[in-house]
């Protein structure tokens, strides 16, 4: 018998990526792969592995990224200040790359020509994987199923599943599309898709209600080493540990939860909550450090280019030139972010109350109002009418 064509699908082990698998196999004639990411979201790697075999994979492969998610994706898109529309801190956006990488890495050794998704034909994530996957994996075809078939609802998607006697997503109906990972939660669907109507507090999985929050303020020291946030509390830890255990500190306290209108890549405006508890707080905490050690001239001018690199991550652009040439931007910039900044975590706020460095270039003598001032303001005057002068109306 000839040896059927081998397509690498990137398998969750839900409701669409478990559809696909059959549809492979039966409309394409394919031996399929799975190959599932361990970002940090919800996981369990038995339950994919026994839903993958049962549904005919040729081999469940799952690898845990979480070390080069935080490292190489969040780690650079913080120091980038990178955010969406004001709201969204790109955890969805910033792991799609990453899975594009090594989607095209398993179909390489496992010799593979197709590489499967199970993106919807309106989203964003699959224009992330696609480019991803072009830009990295030369001659590689992409299959997608669900722009393909008529299934369009997850009725009749398990419908699909149970009409093949296939293993069905795992019990817990929800009517949430919900993608989580370290860097954060992403929801939509179900009554959330009417702008108007507040989220219930059921769809909300890594923060607690402000509401119920604890009572009392806490403050906690991150510390910063070029950018990097490396300790807690002056405790060192890993990236992965120190992004898990802010996590649980801020989520207990209800930070960085948004809800946000956002444009899509494909035209749509869309409604989506978030809930990204580190790395709202790292994002707040670093710039309270930026702010301190870096000129004015840098501040002003990577504000702007923030904006731009959250756009270019937002785009699945992740591996073009430009966007290598921001993070060199960024890196340079970040030489002096060195330090630690106290942040207070209460009620679902998360504040800056201090912060230090041994490159600060706050100037205590130069900006007291007290006895010790050393700024000569005689100079002021000079200064404003040369400042002004280009504005002068003629007498
Ligand atoms: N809107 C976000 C983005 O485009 C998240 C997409 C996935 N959302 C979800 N609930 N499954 O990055």
């Amino acid at each position: 018998m000839a040896r059927k064509d081998k397509v690498v699908l990137a398998y969750s082990g839900g409701l669409d990526t478990s559809c696909c698998l059959a549809w492979l196999q039966e409309e394409r004639g394919l031996d399929v792969i799975t190959f599932t990411a361990d970002l940090g979201g919800e996981f369990k790697p038995g339950e994919i592995q026994r839903k993958a075999r049962a549904s005919g994979a040729l081999k469940c492969i799952i690898r845990d990224l979480k070390d080069e998610f935080i490292r190489d994706f969040c780690f650079p898109a913080l120091k980038a200040q990178a955010v969406y529309e004001s709201g969204y801190t790109l955890g969805t956006a910033l792991g799609r790359p990453l899975i594009a990488k090594h989607l095209v890495d398993v179909a390489r050794r496992e010799g593979a020509q197709f590489v499967s998704h199970g993106c919807t034909g309106k989203g964003n994530d699959q224009v992330r994987i696609e480019v991803g996957v072009s830009t990295l994996g030369r001659g590689l075809q992409v299959i997608a199923p669900l722009r393909e078939w008529d299934l369009k609802t997850r009725e009749e998607e398990r419908e699909y599943l149970k009409e093949r006697g296939l293993p069905f997503s795992s019990g817990r109906k929800t009517p949430y599309s919900i993608d989580r990972n370290l860097w954060g939660g992403s929801i939509e669907c179900g009554a959330l898709e009417n702008p108007w109507v507040e989220p219930p507090e059921e769809v909300y999985g890594l923060t607690k209600s402000p509401a119920g929050a604890p009572q009392k303020p806490q403050v906690i020291r991150i510390g910063f080493r070029k950018g990097v946030p490396v300790s807690i509390n002056g405790r060192a830890l890993s990236p992965v540990h120190l992004v898990k255990r802010l996590n649980a500190l801020a989520g207990m306290h209800g930070v960085g939860r948004s809800d946000l209108v956002e444009d899509r890549l494909v035209g749509i405006k869309s409604r989506e909550i978030y809930e990204a508890p580190a790395a709202t707080t790292l994002l707040i905490a670093h710039r309270g450090l930026e702010n301190l050690v870096l000129t004015r001239e840098v501040i002003h001018y990577k504000e702007a280019l923030s904006n731009q690199y959250a756009q270019m991550v937002y785009g699945g652009l992740w591996f073009t030139p430009l966007k290598r040439a921001l993070d060199a931007f960024f890196d340079e910039t970040q030489k002096d972010v060195t330090g630690e900044v106290k942040v207070k975590l209460f009620k679902g706020s998360c504040q800056v109350v201090g912060r230090r460095s041994a490159q600060s270039r706050y100037r205590w003598e130069w900006a007291t109002y007290s006895a010790g001032d050393r700024f000569d303001r005689t100079q002021a005057a000079g200064f404003i009418k040369l400042w002004g002068l280009p504005y002068e109306r003629a007498k």
